[in-house]
């Protein structure tokens, strides 16, 4: 098998720390990453194409030139804000973009395609911790351009044979604990990294959106996946592909913690007294979205090592202080 693997927002954060876990298991990764939100510092494993997933000119060259056996695909928009006010770039870029990717892979012989998809597929959860089999009926734009993808998926397995795993991420957080790489998003919209900012920036205040929650403490209550727990899933899923069926399969730790949670830890790491804003409930957002990680045992043999959100934090921390 060629060891070259193309990856898609390799620039970015998730992308960046799959690229390490790549190179470190012998992979090449090939970054197509436009930089629209990545940054080229984070490509240090491989090699950078800066261009578009939407340009099937790029996309052909890199097919011919490194023939990768094998597409990781994290480019795309993130804010589900900016979808509720911009949908119409959610859709051309999320879902008409990886069209692009997909048709680019069938002609040129490549077929198996590990995706980010997201939590977001399920919408308002009528249980949790949430099954792969949960109805999906996403709320906003961005979590429409994600189900469009899936929905592409199935479509292309069937009829051109692409293999397929589209991993259904909860709350990506931390950092590469070496310090090489970390999140690095503007503007922010991660708890974590809001968080920490209030304890380093004096003029920062942190929200915190609904204190009345059916939670134990009120506040909302949400699964934080270590972003190195995240890309060794992604590996695990193209080993997969070589002798499996396509499949989507969540990647979350399986227990939550609320914001008050994230807040006091975030205290504990940062020696801040972090004095949150208590605000009003946001609408659509559920009081509490857990993983059940049982697939992802059960199929990749994955199971999270950094299951301890003091951990996770301390290594946004150390990131963000470098
Ligand atoms: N961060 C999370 O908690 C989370 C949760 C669920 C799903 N996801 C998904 O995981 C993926 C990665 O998320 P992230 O947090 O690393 O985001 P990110 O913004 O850091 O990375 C996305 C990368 O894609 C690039 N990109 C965007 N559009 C592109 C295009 N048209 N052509 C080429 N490059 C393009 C950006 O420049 C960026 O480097 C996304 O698909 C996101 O929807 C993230």
């Amino acid at each position: 098998m060629n060891k070259n693997i193309l990856v898609t927002g390799g620039a970015g954060y998730i992308g960046s720390h799959t690229c390490k876990a790549l190179a470190q298991r012998g992979f090449t990764p090939i970054v197509l990453d436009n930089l629209s939100n990545g940054h080229d510092w984070a490509v240090k494993w491989g090699p950078l194409v800066k261009g578009d997933i939407a340009d099937r000119a790029v996309l052909d060259e890199i097919f011919e030139k490194y023939q990768p056996s094998g597409v990781i695909h994290f480019a795309a928009f993130i804010e589900v804000g900016i979808s509720m006010k911009d949908p119409g770039s959610f859709y051309r870029n999320n879902s008409c973009g990886t069209l692009t990717v997909l048709e680019a892979m069938r002609d040129h012989g490549c077929d198996r395609f590990v995706f980010s998809s997201t939590a977001a597929m399920y919408g308002m959860p009528n249980q949790v911790p949430i099954t792969e089999d949960h109805p999906q009926w996403p709320i906003n734009p961005y979590g429409w351009s994600k189900f469009m993808v899936e929905r592409m998926l199935e479509d292309f397995s069937m009829a051109y044979g692409t293999k397929f795993c589209a991993l259904r991420y909860f709350n990506a957080a931390g950092a590469d604990p070496d310090g090489e790489i970390g999140e690095s998003h503007d503007p922010e919209s991660h708890l974590i990294p809001l968080v920490l900012r209030a304890a380093k920036d004096p003029d920062w205040n942190i929200s915190v959106f609904g204190t009345d929650y059916d939670t134990p403490d009120g506040t909302c209550i949400r699964d934080y996946i270590h972003v190195c727990d995240l890309a060794d899933a992604h590996i695990r899923a193209l080993d997969y592909l070589a002798d499996n069926e396509s499949i989507a399969i969540n990647l979350g730790t399986g227990t939550g913690n609320s914001v008050q949670e994230i807040i006091e830890a975030a205290r504990k790491v940062t020696g801040d007294p972090i004095v949150p804003i208590l605000g009003e409930r946001r609408p659509g957002d559920p009081s509490r979205l857990v993983a059940d990680r049982t697939l992802a045992k059960e199929k990749l043999g994955w199971e999270p090592q950094y299951t301890d959100i003091l951990e996770t934090i301390r290594h946004a921390w150390e990131w963000m202080n470098r």
